[in-house]
């Protein structure tokens, strides 16, 4: 480890790990808490509250006495924004220990916890804080003697489940634009990493949030989770994470009060390179687009097509990299690649790669656990693979690549497009027609063009097809956070 960037002792033995309910951190009604645990080791790091039911009933009534009555209905929009700026600041101030947190808990490496994770929260925080006071409607000349307006208004009580893989990064992008529009909001940090989102949470306080705005409920999908989404009191839903449960939280939102639903879920992403592209830096960018964050993102290039006359050469180029790649303590400076998230995670991958062999695919590297204990795995590279193979198909979710062979534009299109996501996508090309082409032809929510997993904040992210709906971030991803009132007045 090195010193620097090593958790303290009081870090590894963090304060926050109860509900924050109307600014106050309580034990669950139940008493009951889950361990979570360090991926690298597979040992508890401390236990936290879990919430259920009731838990929750007690956050939707402090967040709807918040909404109705507190302090933040008669908040100035400029004065919103100027909370929210000051818990950037917060954050910022301490960078290195939430990285560090993060890095504990889920179990990336601490250089890109603190690069990417804890830079692009603030980042977002800031730019969804000058919002606040910009969020305007329109006059309309209707028909008649009258005077049309539109406001855009809060919606109310926002329910957020998010999940671990970028654990505060999540969070900031549902907190921000939720908080910059005037709602309040009841949140479910996942099981498997509810750390950061607390220490946030003690500096949402710091910061002078009032009481109720923001509430957090570490527990149990099935537990904690639903009974957000079936709450006849919570007025939207924003969740990431699996398909299958986006269908079951759009089912609750249905069966209860139809709340609105905004979902960012899975992904088959194709990353499709072509042979006229700079080799060497598309090796580079399918690499870092399938093994970043060691696999955990929902819009990774999971399916890299890669045309007929370069394929053996990428082949071996990629199989070259993904064995250079440095698995190991997230902790140390050098490590590209962590452990997977948990043991369920890492047995799903096992899983994948087991079938790509079984359905016969050529492993060309990787495959295996790295060490003894803890949920590594190598970087893992197939070849020769078939678009009907499972991992073809189904998100992996790991450090798995499948390289698979094209002949043409059109052809590539068809099957880039034959999935049931539409996350994103990426071309590598120098040919700008090819590239408009695979641009305006992949149905998916962002595409790159000779880059990939470029996100920013005011640029919006989200999916076609069963990858979600409703956008993230950006101008987009404000709008689902506000209800338009049209006023008519007679003259
Ligand atoms: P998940 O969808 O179960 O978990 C995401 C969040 O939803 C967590 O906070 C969880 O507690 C909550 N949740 C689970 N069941 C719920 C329910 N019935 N009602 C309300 N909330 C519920 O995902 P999981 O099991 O952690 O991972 C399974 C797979 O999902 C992964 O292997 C990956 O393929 C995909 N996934 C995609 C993500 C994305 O960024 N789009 C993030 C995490 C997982
Ligand atoms: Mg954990």
């Amino acid at each position: 480890m090195t010193a620097q960037l090593a958790p303290t002792e009081t870090e590894a033995a963090p304060f926050a790990t109860k509900l924050l309910i109307g600014n106050r951190w309580v034990s669950s009604e139940s008493g009951e808490s889950f361990a979570t645990v360090n991926p690298t080791t597979g040992e508890e790091i401390c236990q936290v509250a879990a919430a259920d039911a009731s838990d929750v009933e007690n956050a939707v009534q402090a967040a709807r006495e918040a909404f109705e009555h507190g302090l933040w209905r008669k908040m100035h929009a400029s004065e919103r924004g100027q909370l929210l700026y000051r818990l950037a600041d917060h954050i910022e101030k301490n960078a290195d220990a939430l990285a560090r947190l993060e890095s504990l808990d889920n179990g990336k490496p601490v250089s890109v916890a603190k690069r990417v994770d804890v830079a692009k929260a603030v980042a977002c925080y800031r730019y969804f804080a000058g919002w606040a006071d910009k969020v305007q409607g329109k006059t309309i000349p209707i028909d008649g003697d009258f005077f049309c307006y539109t406001r855009h208004e809060p919606i109310g009580v926002v329910g957020q489940i998010i999940p671990w893989n970028y654990p505060m990064l999540m969070q900031a992008w549902k907190l921000a634009p939720a908080l910059a529009t005037g709602n309040t909001v009841v949140m479910k940090p996942a099981e498997q990493t509810p750390l950061s989102a607390l220490r946030i949470g003690e500096l949402i306080v710091e910061a002078g949030f009032p009481e109720g705005v923001v509430n957090l409920l570490p527990g149990f999908g099935p537990t904690a989770g639903a009974a957000i989404a079936r709450h006849m009191d919570v007025d939207k839903v924003a969740f990431t994470g699996s398909t299958e449960v986006g269908r079951f939280i759009l089912e609750a939102a249905a069966k209860s009060n139809l709340k609105r639903v905004t979902l960012e879920l899975g992904g088959k992403s194709p990353n499709i390179i072509f042979h006229d592209t700079d080799l060497d830096e598309a090796v580079e960018g399918a690499h870092l687009g399938i093994f970043s964050n060691q696999g955990q993102i929902c819009c990774a290039g999971s399916r890299v097509f890669v045309e007929e006359n370069i394929y053996d050469q990428f082949v071996e180029k990629s199989v070259a990299r993904a064995r250079k790649r440095v698995v190991g303590d997230p902790f140390d400076l050098k490590t590209e690649q962590g452990p997977q998230v948990d043991q369920a995670q890492f047995d799903k991958v096992m899983g994948y790669i087991e079938s790509g062999q079984s359905e016969g695919a050529t492993l060309a590297c990787g495959g295996k656990r790295v060490g003894d204990r803890g949920y590594f795995i190598a970087p893992t590279v197939f070849a020769d693979v078939r678009d009907d193979m499972k991992i073809a198909r189904e998100e992996i979710f790991g450090p798995v690549m499948s390289v698979i062979p094209f002949k043409n534009l059109e052809e590539v299109i068809t099957r880039a497009n034959r999935t049931i996501y539409g996350l994103a996508a990426g071309v590598w090309t120098r040919d700008i027609k090819k590239a408009h082409a695979i641009a305006n032809g992949i149905r998916a929510g962002t595409v790159w063009v000779n880059c990939y997993n470029i996100l920013d904040t005011r640029a919006p992210f989200g999916g076609f097809k069963q990858s979600g709906s409703g956008r993230e971030l950006g101008e987009y991803g404000l709008q689902e956070y506000s209800e338009v009132k049209t006023v008519i007045i007679r003259l």
